[in-house]
């Protein structure tokens, strides 16, 4: 039996862990779970599962659910230090990290020094600070599995191979819903259009990140400290029927591919039952005949600049890639709250980077610190439509 906790337990990643947990009872248990708002939601995975602990984003939400679990005997907490707690909680053999965005870093740290093995969905975690956590994992003889479907084919295309033989890991990506549209057109796009993804069933932000192409720049920068390639190693194709979930090209030129039909099911279920298989029944087989052409094309940068923005972060390194993030993260929220248009996002990202001085070696206090930074620019040039000034942040992560 392995005890799981799981930060994110209300979103798609949580619902999809908690649904092959409750097809496996007899392989896993559930100590403790992190949500943010949704209560009615949580308080029924409360009743489902059994955790001794949950926490909740707020103490409003605490409140809340409080009021729907009476008779919940365990401990209820909320905010960061909440997520923490369930993070680190004693039992667990496994923490599922799938809180979405930058919150997620400090939990997954935390997990981390507390010698649990990481089921790591939350990719932000490692573009804001990728060498600290993979250097933690290092030092606290833990492993960081990958969750995101590319990185977890990756992974199984890695199994019994050296790194040292690896050329290079191609990363696939659908494309999203407007792989077809024309640049001109892009401005726009609207919030329904966008959050429509015509393989993966996601949450929003990462389905926006998947409309600007964003995600797989995210995914580049969580490959090279997953895998501890550089940039030149780590490529991308647009393979929009998502079958192949992505490649590792060998020295002597072979190529291993991992695929299946696109559904989290099947790498999330490889993660928890690792190094074993578990007999997922109720999906269906992959219908190569039924699925017909299996299309790659290159990646069009002119029309989705994310992707070399996302490049440009990960090859200056430092606080770069933590600066793309925190611009990210706002934007799309404002996109969603329907206050810029698709367009605006990489615009304002590329704005914010142009305006940030580069710390080389950051601690975390550093990282933490550029990403606050990076949030209130964003925010000044969405409301006030202003080019960031250049800001440099300090070791100390004073702003000067
Ligand atoms: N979905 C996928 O198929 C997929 C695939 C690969 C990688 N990923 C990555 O996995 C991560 C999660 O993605 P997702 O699609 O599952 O996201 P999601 O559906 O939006 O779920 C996010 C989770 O985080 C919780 N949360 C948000 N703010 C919080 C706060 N302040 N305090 C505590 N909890 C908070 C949410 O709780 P409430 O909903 O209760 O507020 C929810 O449980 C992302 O980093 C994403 O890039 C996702």
């Amino acid at each position: 039996m392995k005890p799981l906790a799981i930060l994110g337990s209300t979103g798609s990643i949580g619902v999809t862990t908690l649904d092959l947990v409750a097809r496996f009872p007899e392989r896993f248990s559930i100590v403790a779970l992190a949500a943010g708002k949704r209560v009615e939601r949580l308080a029924e995975q409360m009743e489902r599962f059994r955790p001794r602990l949950v926490a909740v984003a707020d103490e409003d939400a605490r409140s809340q659910l409080i009021r729907l679990v009476p008779h919940f005997k365990g401990e209820i907490l909320w905010g960061e230090s909440g997520l923490c707690c369930v993070a680190t909680v004693s039992e667990a053999k496994l923490v599922v990290s799938a809180l979405v965005g930058a919150l997620g870093l400090l939990p997954t740290l935390r997990a981390i020094e507390s010698g649990k093995d990481v089921a790591l969905a939350n990719k932000e975690v490692l573009v804001v600070a990728g060498e600290l956590v993979t250097r933690a994992a290092r030092r606290a003889g833990v492993n960081l599995f990958p969750v995101d479907s590319e990185h977890n084919a990756i992974f199984q295309a890695l199994r019994g191979h050296r790194l040292d033989e690896v050329r290079r890991l191609i990363l696939t990506a659908s494309g999203g819903p407007f792989l077809r549209r024309p640049r001109s057109e892009m401005a726009q796009v609207t919030r329904d259009d966008a959050l429509r993804h015509p393989t993966w069933k996601m949450g929003d932000k990462i389905t926006i990140d998947s409309a600007t192409l964003m995600n797989k720049g995210l995914e580049v920068i969580e490959a090279r400290w997953l895998f501890d390639l550089p940039a030149d190693q780590i490529d991308v194709v647009i393979h929009p029927q998502s079958i192949v979930h992505s490649m590792v090209e060998y020295v002597d030129g072979s190529v291993i591919a991992q695929m299946g039909i696109p559904d989290m099911t099947i790498p999330i279920s490889y993660i928890l039952a690792y190094p074993e298989r578990l007999p997922i029944s109720h999906l269906p087989s992959l219908d190569l005949p039924r699925a017909a052409n299996l299309e790659f094309y290159e990646p069009d940068e002119e029309r989705f600049p994310c992707l070399r923005l996302a490049y440009r972060a990960l090859r200056a390194g430092g606080t770069a890639t933590a600066v793309l993030n925190g611009a990210n993260e706002v934007l799309v929220a404002a996109f969603l709250r329907g206050q810029i248009h698709f367009t605006d996002i990489p615009a304002g990202i590329g704005a914010v980077l142009d305006a940030h001085q580069i710390q080389g070696s950051a601690d975390l206090d550093t990282l933490i610190e550029a990403d606050r930074w990076a949030r209130t620019v964003t925010e000044q040039y969405i409301e006030e439509g202003e080019r960031p000034r250049r800001l440099v942040v300090s070791s100390k992560g004073e702003t000067c």
